[in-house]
């Protein structure tokens, strides 16, 4: 089992704020680069973002999963959503943005993306949640753990477990551009939002193993959970 630093409270979008801001003040790099991620999780810690702004430092995003085949103004778009949600109440500027073109050539927007982190000095800081079935970002089950920015065919849960966020605007594509769990893992600080008690349990005290990709988490040597009162007491337990 690796180590990681647990932070869980009720106010989970304060606790998830305050480590964000830790991690880019114990960054060197005056604009770190930042990956956040979409879905339910993260609502509160963009909540809370937009709230204090005026105290959120400056940083460079990076988009850490997109839907093949949709615009990037689709109501389905993550970019597009961390736009409306992050980065607007930022006022972010959108040349500080690197975003998969989900209409472009699949391998050659993969190769791109990574080259473009590659000149940006990679990913300081990765924001990630996890999918029930212990996904990260949408590397799904049995993907190898070092493979970089990739399409993916996600697999029937995962496509039932987002069809309430997608249902009312044609489904869940059945496709995605995603960065690999090499790529993430080369991050220099991963902060992993959650609020879902067993399959965390799973990846974080459980074996490593490409089952759950979530598990090589165990491997990175500057983990944080930011986690809901309910996983931290899991957590707590089986450490
Ligand atoms: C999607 C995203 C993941 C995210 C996961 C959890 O599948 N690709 O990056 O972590 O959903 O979403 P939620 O926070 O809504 O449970």
């Amino acid at each position: 089992m690796g180590v990681y630093q647990l932070f869980d409270h009720e106010d989970f979008g304060d606790i998830a704020f305050q480590q964000v801001v830790k991690a880019v003040n114990d960054n060197h790099r005056p604009n770190p680069t930042i990956i956040f991620p979409t879905g339910g999780t993260p609502e509160p810690l963009y909540t809370r973002i937009a709230e204090l702004r005026s105290f959120f430092p400056m940083f460079d995003y990076i988009n850490l999963d997109q839907y093949y085949g949709i615009e990037y103004d689709d109501p389905r778009s993550y970019p597009f959503e961390i736009e409306q949600k992050l980065l607007k109440a930022l006022k972010l500027k959108p040349d500080l943005q690197l975003v998969f073109n989900a209409t472009a050539q699949a391998n050659h927007e993969c190769h791109r993306i990574e080259n473009a982190i590659r000149h940006a000095g990679g990913i300081d800081i990765a924001v990630i949640g996890i999918g029930p079935n212990g996904h990260i970002a949408f590397n799904e089950p049995k993907t190898d753990f070092n493979t970089r920015a990739h399409l993916v065919d996600l697999t029937p849960e995962t496509i039932a477990a987002n069809q309430k966020y997608c249902a009312q605007f044609g489904g869940v594509p059945p496709q995605a551009l995603t960065l690999g769990l090499g790529t993430i893992m080369e991050a220099k600080k991963i902060i992993l939002l959650t609020n879902k008690p067993e399959i965390t349990l799973r990846a974080l005290h459980g074996s490593v193993t490409t089952d759950v990709p979530a598990s090589v988490l165990q491997r990175h040597p500057n983990l944080t959970v930011v986690a809901t009162p309910q996983v931290g007491a899991k957590l707590r337990l089986a450490a």
